[in-house]
């Protein structure tokens, strides 16, 4: 076996051999664990310091310690020019002109459908409703039958209603709601119901096959017509202005007896007759009524105890009457432009 000497020699040169094969910070990483990790060169020379003699080791022993400590500040040295080097480059390469203009990022809206179905829960809240959301997928029990729907009914034709496998629908009105929440709870019930419709009509500038609706109903004691129309009154004033001007009219719904719709004056003419309102004066807004005392009992709610009232409202209408939308497709677009109107 060689002596210890010959061994540090033989390290040294093959170490420097290795550093002069180095040419980049990793092959540095490797050289330092092949040298100096626990399993590397040196260690291994000083477990060969236990076959000689005690009076040798010392010396010995600082012999490999000073090799170490060579060893080391030479890698170090190459280290700190390799880490260099290797910046350098990647910040050649990824350079970048801090000059350029930064790119010009749009902050989000709060869709124009959204904006005026908050206001609407938002007066309605303050009313004393709380709000319910049904369900979107529903069966023809709560879409249809729940609510006094005839079965030979053509609003439950295939024509008008989009149908789904086993029974299941996607909804045609909000009025799913009232059947809902009939069937959980006892009266009083105080609740509007906001949310998505569908509808199987052509899609044209005039109508769509899906739209949103806000629902409205409350029963309880002694719940009369005249209360309806008060309700009616007070919250399309607060919705549109103190100075409202409303109109009911007769009209028919399976649900509610009797029914009407709800007209208010038209915001462009204010009467005298435009386009906008057909040169009636007036634009319909929404449909409403006393609540059938067959819904009230299929919804487990003894009509002889109890009355109610309902209404229901299309949220693009009123949008689209608002802010004279010449088509409604425009709220499903996304066009940036059409959406940034509404601030
Ligand atoms: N559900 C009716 C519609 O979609 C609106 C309505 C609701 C009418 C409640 C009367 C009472 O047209």
């Amino acid at each position: 076996m060689s002596s210890i000497h010959e061994q540090i020699d033989s390290l040294r040169s093959s170490f420097f051999q290795d550093l002069k094969n180095s040419f980049s910070v990793k092959d540095i990483e490797n050289l330092r664990i092949k040298y100096f990790g626990k399993k590397g060169s040196i260690q291994a020379l000083m477990q060969e310091l236990r076959h000689c003699t005690p009076e040798d080791r010392p010396h010995l022993g600082k012999l490999i310690n000073d090799l170490k400590n060579d060893l080391v500040s030479h890698s170090d040295h190459t280290f700190e020019r390799l880490l260099r080097q290797e910046t350098e480059d990647r910040l050649e390469k990824e350079w970048i002109d801090p000059t350029l203009p930064g790119r010009k990022s749009f902050l989000g809206r709060i869709h124009p459908i959204h904006q005026m179905m908050d206001k609407v829960l938002d007066v309605l809240i303050g009313m004393g409703f709380s709000v319910r959301y049904g369900p979107d997928v529903d069966t023809e029990h709560y879409n249809f039958g729940g609510l006094n729907f005839a079965s030979d009914h053509p609003a439950r034709d295939m024509q008008d209603t989009f149908y789904l496998e086993n029974g299941w629908l996607l909804r045609t009105h909000t009025s799913n709601v009232q059947v809902h929440v009939m069937e959980g709870h006892a009266p009083p019930i105080r609740v509007v119901a906001p949310g998505r419709c569908f509808r199987n009509e052509d899609i044209s500038a005039r109508s769509h096959v899906f739209f949103h609706q806000v629902e409205g109903f409350y029963i309880d004691r002694h719940v009369s017509f005249a209360d309806l129309l008060s309700t009616m009154n007070d919250f399309l004033s607060k919705l549109l202005g103190e100075k409202v001007e409303t109109r009911f009219r007769p009209s028919y719904f399976p649900f509610v007896e009797p029914g009407m719709e709800v007209d208010v004056r038209c915001s462009a003419c204010r009467g005298s007759g435009c386009r906008l309102c057909k040169h009636t004066g007036w634009l319909e807004i929404l449909g409403a009524g006393m609540i059938h005392p067959n819904v009230l009992k299929k919804g487990n709610i003894d009509p002889e105890e109890y009355s109610g009232f309902a209404w229901g409202m299309g949220i693009e209408r009123l949008v689209i009457l608002q802010s004279s939308i010449p088509d409604i497709r425009l709220f499903t677009q996304n066009d940036i432009r059409f959406l940034s109107q509404f601030p």
